[in-house]
């Protein structure tokens, strides 16, 4: 039997940004993600009996050596210890959207490749099966919180919740508001494609150097007040003003740590400016959020996303790379495949 994971990105609204304990994945503050429909992993799990993993990733065979493998191969060894199963798999691993887009697939990829894995180990080729097993999503969550943090909150869709609890072992993800209840799309603003020169784990081990960190975890937890409160009460532009002001403030930490790291690029400033002073003028109402990286993130009403792109591209043209339309939805999927049913 083949199993196969489909799992979506997600983006931050409050970011998850530093750990307290970096080998339990305990971060150092609660997060709120939305969960994305287009930019998702798609992760192909069988048994193999030539006694060691294999990895595919985009139609690749990946050395056991190269880096991406190895954080693979080392979740593979998580999950045989979980299910307690010792099988060797083969992964087959690609992205829909394309991996030069400078997108983090970390989120999407462990989340798929968490449940992907633990469905084959298990030999339970659905969602229900998997609970029945004891694996509900809440524990897949927490495996794959363990291979990238933002991971966990991909096992879920609509507006996901991801406390840090008292102590690493009661950290709690879970949904909090369907898609459904403030449908909002992502235009993925595409600025540079290449990879970061420093990864968001090795900058997440920096925050606790910045002066502005300790004032961001106190004030945290009232920002998160005021966001949920906001998505109970349909309020976009609440909102989008928060969660603007939690995207720069999670870059001022980045950028004055030590050593600093710089994230934002000339472009990137740009935009966000702009998008400012257009939503001012009434052009349309859009607000951004950014990650670890410089590519805008630009949410808008899911009727407004042609518009809003338009106008991104006829004033940014040449620096815009591409802007990949996404919108808010559904957590993981499961389904499952005898093997000669497989493409050769
Ligand atoms: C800026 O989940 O990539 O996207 O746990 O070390 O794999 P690791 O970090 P990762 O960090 C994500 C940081 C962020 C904010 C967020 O998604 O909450």
């Amino acid at each position: 039997m083949s199993v196969v994971a489909v799992a979506p990105s997600n983006i931050a609204l409050v970011k998850y940004w530093g750990k307290r304990d970096a080998a339990r994945q305990w971060p150092a503050n609660d997060s709120l993600s939305m969960t994305l429909t287009a930019a998702r992993t798609e992760t192909r799990a069988m048994i193999v009996d030539s006694g060691h993993d294999e990895f595919v990733f985009g139609g690749q065979r990946l050395a056991r050596e190269a880096k991406e493998a190895a954080r693979v191969m080392r979740h593979l060894d998580l999950l045989r210890r979980e299910t307690g199963a010792s099988a060797h798999l083969r992964i087959e691993t690609q992205n829909t959207f394309p991996s030069a887009a400078g997108i983090a697939s970390s989120a999407s990829g462990f989340a798929a490749l968490t449940l992907a894995g633990t469905a084959a180990l298990l030999g339970a080729p659905d969602m229900a099966q998997l609970e029945g097993r004891g694996f509900t999503r809440a524990r897949l969550a927490s495996i794959a919180r363990l291979g990238s943090g933002s991971a966990c909150r991909s096992l879920f869709g609509g507006y996901v919740l991801w406390e840090a609890g008292p102590a690493p072992e009661r950290q709690d993800v879970r949904p909090i508001l369907a898609p459904e209840a403030f449908p909002l799309a992502d235009l993925i603003v595409v600025l540079q494609a290449e990879a970061k020169r420093v990864s968001s784990s090795e900058a997440h081990r920096h925050a606790w150097t910045s002066p502005l960190f300790g004032p961001r975890l106190a004030g945290l937890p009232e920002r998160l007040k005021r966001i949920e409160t906001a998505l109970a009460a349909g309020d976009f532009e609440r909102l989008g003003i928060e969660i603007e002001h939690e995207a720069l403030e999670m870059h001022a930490v980045i950028m004055t740590a030590e050593p600093p790291v710089r994230y934002l690029e000339t472009a990137t400033v740009e935009l966000c400016a702009w998008l400012r002073e257009e939503r001012a003028r009434g052009s349309f109402e859009a607000y951004f959020t950014i990650d670890a990286g410089p590519n805008v993130h630009v949410l808008c009403r899911p009727e407004d996303a042609a518009t809003v792109t338009a106008k991104i591209q006829a004033r940014f043209g040449a620096a815009v790379r591409s802007i990949l339309q996404d919108q808010i939805g559904e957590g993981v999927s499961l389904a499952s495949h005898p093997l000669e049913d497989l493409p050769s």
